[in-house]
Parts: C-alpha cells; structure tokens; sequence
C-alpha cells in the first residue's frame, strides 16, 4: 500500500521543482548517483519523468531500509537497487556515475561528512559532469529567511553537528576539489539549488 511508505510531505512539495532544475541541467543520457535517498519519493518522481537517466539511488545504512519498498513497486527499469553509502566511509563502493545528486542531505550530516561526500563525488565525476545539491543555506554568515534561521536552531538543539551550512564555506571546499559552482538558483520556501561542475 503506497499509505503506508515512508512520506515526507516536504519531498511530496519540492519534487516538482527539483525535477525541473535537473531536467535543465541532465538533457542526455546519463547515470545519476543519489546520496541520501530517504524516502526514495525523488527518486521515483525524476527517474519516472526523466527516463534518458540511469538513477543510482543510496543512504546510509541506518536509512536505506526506507526507500526499498517504494522503488521495488515503482519497478522502473532506470532505477538500480538501492545501495549502501555512507560518505564518511571511504573509498565508496559504487559503480562509475556521471553526475550526482542529494537533497537535503548538507545541514543533517556533520560538517566533516559533508567534506566527505563532497571529496568522494569530485573523486569519480568525470570533467564535465555535475554535483547537484538542493537544500538551505546560507549566504555570507547570514540566513536567507527566519524560517531558516528556526530551522537552524532546531537541528543545532537536536544535535550538535547539525546546522544550516554557508554558500561561501561550501563553495571553496568545492573549488579545492576542482568543482565549480555554476548555478546557483532560489526555490520555493527558502531553499536553493545549487549546480556544482568538475572542471579539472
Ligand atoms: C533529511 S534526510 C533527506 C532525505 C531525502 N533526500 C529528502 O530530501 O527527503 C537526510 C538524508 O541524509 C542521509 N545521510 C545522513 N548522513 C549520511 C551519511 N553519512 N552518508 C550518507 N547519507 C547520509 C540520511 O540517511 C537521510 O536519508
């Protein structure tokens, strides 16, 4: 019974905006990896939509039992089965990808993971293929809205190594990594996309 997956209402909302996002950015074949998959509600509503993309969706080994039942009975061919990835636990074991992507995921993780994830992408992205990151963040030390800012103080209060994490802060590390940030664009209720590129 589709009721009684795992749901994010938020997923349900945003996916519509995302796809749109990724369907100007990923226009030819291609195999996508997800990290940090949840619910596997982006997954199933991109791949089902963007069929000339192979989707390689993953979460951590905490999580990942949540995405399973979904996309088995979405069965669509363009989409793997749902694989093991920690960031933090390195070298990754995953088949070679061309872009990827993950929702989300930068404010839950600690800042140490998220270097993680970033360096594992730029490790195996080809020159040319794209990271892609939807979520909050903030711009220059300042939050974009109070929401945000509430929602800050809300993941801080649940664990410290959470928060929302700043454009600039992200950016470098990407640039160190040889991945350029070539779009940058506002989303409904206060989140960004962001659309990092290899260059070297
Ligand atoms: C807030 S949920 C977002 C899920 C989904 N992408 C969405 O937008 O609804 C954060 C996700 O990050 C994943 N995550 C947290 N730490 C991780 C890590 N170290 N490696 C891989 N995934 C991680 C969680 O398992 C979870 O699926």
């Amino acid at each position: 019974m589709a009721d009684s997956l795992p749901f994010s209402q938020a997923c349900e909302n945003n996916r519509q905006p995302i796809l749109e996002q990724l369907g100007q950015v990923l226009t030819e074949p291609a195999t996508v990896l997800e990290i940090g998959t949840g619910t596997g509600q982006h997954a199933e509503y991109i791949a089902s939509r963007l069929p000339h993309l192979h989707w390689l969706p993953t979460d951590h080994p905490d999580n990942l039992w949540m995405c399973r039942q979904r996309l088995e009975q979405a069965d669509l061919a363009n989409i793997d089965d749902p694989r093991l990835l920690d960031v933090g636990n390195r070298p990754w074991q995953l088949p070679p990808f061309d872009h990827a992507f993950t929702a989300n995921t930068s404010h839950i993780m600690a800042w140490e993971e998220v270097c993680r994830m970033f360096e594992g992408v730029a490790e195996r992205l080809p020159v040319g293929g794209t990271f892609c990151l939807y979520g909050p963040f903030n711009y220059h030390g300042t939050f974009t809205s109070d929401s945000n800012r509430d929602f800050d103080r809300y993941l801080r209060a649940r664990a410290g190594h959470m928060g929302l994490r700043d454009i600039d802060q992200v950016t470098a590390l990407a640039s160190e990594l040889g991945l350029a940030l070539k779009h940058d664009a506002g989303m409904p209720a206060n989140n960004r996309f962001l659309v990092f590129e290899k260059i070297r």
